[in-house]
């Protein structure tokens, strides 16, 4: 098994290795490495759907997948897998979430207090262009920030919200409140040290709804405007061009992810697992 670097802030591809056959020793080089890079990737995988709950619970207890835009659990027997596609149904709606559009950059589920430490997505079906997943490195985003902006930051929080999705649908349920302040998620340190390493990481969640808490609607706008810009300069991120077979797995707390939109008219299919928050965010 082989780990190089994909970029500086974030990304490191695992080779050589066939995840179904994996020993106990090539594991612990792939935590290590996804400790250190945020973001992996492994490519030509032939993962049933046992063996991508399997590989995904050796890094922890799977979160039950959220639910889904067309409210149906996604797939049978098996609770913990999201559907991430756009292709219709024979109940004329789609079997999965985010539809075919651009997917903003956010991290998972981070209205929640416990949010996934980590998610994966598997792909299964890909359109011939577009759709590409983009990782932004957040440690690296943190550490590039100028001292004005760190010191800005230190002790507060963010309001996460959980009313949209990154593909911008409304969760199945939620009312929706058009102020940050008012609508429904969880409030979490804006600077977070990794639960392993201890290395700060930027924790933004989402923009959409987002609030920095103690401070007026106009201010705290203007700051997470500043935040957002920083955290997605180019420096920081890496865009990922599927095929199939590919498995990137993202590590919440360190990085952010998006999507380039895709033709409508073409399928993608991905399969995603998410493993749960040992813990809280944790503040520096
Ligand atoms: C996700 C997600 C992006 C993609 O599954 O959490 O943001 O590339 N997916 O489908
Ligand atoms: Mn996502």
């Amino acid at each position: 098994m082989k780990v190089r670097e994909l970029t500086p802030a974030v990304g490191a591809e695992i080779s050589d290795l066939d995840i179904n056959l994996m020993t106990g020793g090539e594991f612990d080089r792939v935590v290590e490495a996804w400790d250190n890079h945020g973001g992996l990737l492994f490519r030509n995988q032939n993962l049933s759907n046992d063996a991508f709950v399997a590989f995904a619970s050796r890094f922890g207890e799977l979160e039950a997948a959220p639910v889904m835009e067309n409210g149906r659990t996604p797939v049978p027997g098996y609770p913990e897998i999201y559907v991430v596609s756009n292709v219709i149904g024979s109940d004329g709606k789609p079997i999965g979430s985010l539809g075919a559009g651009e997917a903003v950059w956010h991290t998972d589920m981070s209205y929640l207090e416990n949010p996934p430490d980590a998610s994966m997505l598997y792909a299964l079906e890909l359109p011939p262009a577009g759709g590409d997943t983009w990782l932004a490195g957040m440690s690296a985003a943190y550490e590039g920030l100028p001292d004005d902006l760190k010191e800005k930051i230190s002790g507060k929080r963010i309001k996460h919200d959980g009313t949209f999705n990154s593909g911008g649908f409304r969760r199945a349920g939620v009312e929706v409140r058009e102020d940050p302040r008012e609508s429904i998620g969880a409030y979490h340190p804006i600077v977070c040290a990794h639960p392993r390493t201890g290395r700060p990481a930027l924790y933004l969640g989402r923009r959409r709804l987002a609030y920095v808490e103690g401070l007026e609607l106009p201010e705290s706008e203007a700051l997470l405007d500043e935040l957002w810009e920083h955290a997605t300069k180019s420096e920081f991120v890496f865009a990922h061009k599927w095929r199939v077979g590919d498995l990137l797995v993202w590590d919440n707390r360190a990085t952010l992810h998006r999507r380039d939109p895709f033709d409508a008219k073409a399928r993608r299919i991905m399969h995603r697992t998410q493993i749960k928050g040992a813990t809280a965010p944790n503040a520096v």
